[in-house]
């Protein structure tokens, strides 16, 4: 018996999510985002289940890379470019596209070998004040770059800043001041990443960069994944590894930040911060044991988590849901103060994968 922690990445949920990013944006093709190791789902298993993507986004040259030796052939595009010459050289050889979003790249560029030509988007910065070329200065890089040999084609890409707010006007702003620039220019554009596919139909452009929402969670502050159609991708499990009694007034783990008001039954899981679950989850942040939900109490240790086990059916090696279905990996994030994408991309290389497509009678399971 398997004591865990694991991971349960839900294929048939994964495509699921991918179909619903095609329904709201049907006339876009769409750039599967699976930077950071697939937002810690694992990188390759995931492309390769999402076969039906047009495209990949991917952070780094490196990750790309990752993808290609692995049998990859959609295009694949670098959302930070091409930094050197040597990764110039690597998009090129491999077929990348490449974001351009300062001068440095533009120079690599015109250096770049003529004869293997390159699909390059420049970065717009619209609003978001990270990268990229603000719009007055678009006419003359464009400029620079239609006469570069290397370079095939070229579209308009931005990013929004403020999407997980379906409200927020500059959303829209930014979708306007890349809008603007179309008018002048033929490029095809892309600007929707997964809060602005959901709600903001101005970013549903020829090419759009969904993320988090193909891993079902949801992109937005006050909207569930659930009422945004989406399915839970990743199901973080592991076991009861101990159940106690404890005495009223005893302190729980490091600091005893936690003391037990009453003589109770303790349960000790086999999960920590070395696997990935936030350090800093309070007192009361739920987990599920079997279908019944129960409290994180005291510090969360590098191997293992308590849980208050009053009024919870348990025995020894029952699972425990950190999260997935039933409990919402978002209801973690509030709790511990950050966001799914950070709790996703946190899992250590100690918690298997178990790759499961349930629409397939005979369970696959690949370990990663
Ligand atoms: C440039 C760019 N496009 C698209 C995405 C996908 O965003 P989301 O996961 O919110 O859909 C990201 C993610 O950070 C990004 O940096």
């Amino acid at each position: 018996m398997l004591i865990g922690p694991w991971a349960r990445i839900d294929l048939a949920a994964l495509k699921h999510n991918l179909q619903v990013a095609r329904r709201q944006a049907p006339n876009s093709k769409i750039w599967a985002i699976v930077k950071a190791d697939a937002y810690g789902h694992g990188l390759v298993p995931v492309a390769a289940a999402l076969s039906e993507a047009d495209g990949f986004g991917v952070a780094r040259v490196s990750e790309a890379l990752r993808l290609r030796t692995a049998g990859i052939r959609q295009p694949i595009l670098v959302l930070t470019g091409a930094l050197n010459r040597e990764e110039l050289a690597a998009a090129q050889h491999h077929g990348l596209e490449l974001v351009v979003h300062q001068d440095l790249q533009c120079t690599l560029l015109a250096q770049a070998n003529p004869r293997k030509k390159l699909r390059i988007w420049l970065k717009v910065d619209t609003g978001m004040h990270r990268l990229g070329f603000a719009p007055e200065q678009v006419p003359e890089k464009l400029a620079r770059l239609e006469t570069l040999p290397a370079v095939a084609a070229i579209g308009l890409m931005t990013h929004l800043a403020n999407a997980d707010d379906p409200e927020d006007p500059r959303t829209v702003l930014q979708c306007q001041r890349l809008h603007a620039l179309a008018e002048s220019y033929p490029h095809p554009l892309s600007i929707g990443n997964s809060g602005g596919i959901l709600a903001f139909p101005q970013s549903r452009t020829q090419w759009v960069r969904p993320g988090i929402l193909l891993y079902g969670a949801s992109p937005f502050r006050n909207r569930s994944a659930q009422a945004c159609g989406l399915r839970p991708v990743m199901h973080f499990q592991t076991r009861l590894l101990a159940i106690r009694r404890q005495r009223r007034g005893d302190p729980i783990g490091y600091g005893g930040r936690y003391r037990c008001p009453e003589d109770m039954p303790i349960g000790i899981a086999a999960v920590g911060y070395g696997d990935g679950y936030p350090r800093h989850a309070p007192d009361g942040t739920p987990v599920l044991v079997g279908d019944q939900r129960a409290a994180l109490i005291g510090q969360v240790s590098m191997d293992s988590i308590a849980l208050d086990l009053r009024g919870v059916q348990a025995e020894l090696g029952a699972v425990v849901t950190l999260w997935g279905q039933g409990l919402p990996v978002e209801e973690i994030a509030v709790r511990a103060g950050t966001l799914s994408y950070a709790l996703f991309c946190a899992l250590t290389p100690r918690v298997h994968r178990n790759y499961q497509s349930v629409e397939k009678s005979d369970l696959s399971l690949a370990f990663r």
